[in-house]
């Protein structure tokens, strides 16, 4: 079975449609931990209520390879095999990311490589665009930079707000984000450079 280990920075949404097909069985594994950097981060609570094993591991104030170094030390104890960014906030160092090749995905809400960074779907409203989305990708030592395994696009309407946009991208988040780890799993994909192809 293979082992999920989730880090959550905040509310958790798509921690919970992860749990969600992991618990209709449309996912095969396990959630063997989910890490918050936060310790008010909502998704615990909603973890815990789910009965797995949730735990706070505060960034604040830590060195970027001290704090990884935790986080590693916690994700190997659990046997993790595939790391889920779900709103974790943070960037991860190299030496981390090299722990687990081809084995970290992130979702981000715009269509990659528009608008990394934070607040995606404000930057998408500045600008103008009249389509974003979500990106679900493999995470490497760029910011939201990987090679992209789904995306979804998400119309912006006229009266958009900031929460508007975000709430009909979050729709699709919670959608593509299961199916992606779907694609991982099964291991039906190659690489060629940067694509990612399905088989
Ligand atoms: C989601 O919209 C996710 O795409 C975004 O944070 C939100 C977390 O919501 N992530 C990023 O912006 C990463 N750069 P959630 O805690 O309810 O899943």
């Amino acid at each position: 079975m293979n082992r999920l280990g989730i880090l959550i920075s905040g509310r958790g949404s798509n921690f919970e449609a992860i749990a969600d097909a992991v618990a209709n069985g449309s996912i095969a594994a396990e959630i063997v931990v989910v890490i918050a950097n936060r310790p008010e981060a909502r998704g615990l609570d909603a973890a815990r209520q789910r009965g797995l094993n949730a735990i706070s591991i505060p960034s604040k104030g830590l060195d970027r390879e001290v704090y990884d170094h935790m986080l590693l030390e916690e994700l190997h104890k659990q046997q993790v095999d595939l790391v889920c960014l779900a709103g974790f906030m943070r960037l991860l160092s190299g030496s981390f990311i090299r722990q687990f090749p081809n084995r970290i995905l992130n979702i981000h809400p715009s269509l990659l490589p528009a608008f990394p960074g934070l607040d995606a779907q404000h930057q998408a409203l500045e600008h103008g665009v009249k389509i974003t989305g979500c990106t679900v990708h493999f995470v490497d030592e760029h910011l939201d930079a990987g090679p992209i395994l789904l995306q979804a696009a998400v119309p912006v309407l006229d009266d958009d707000t900031v929460e508007s946009l975000s709430a009909r991208i979050l729709r699709e988040e919670h959608r593509i984000y299961p199916e992606a780890i779907r694609i991982v799993l099964s291991g039906r994909y190659a690489t060629e450079g940067r694509r990612v192809i399905f088989s």
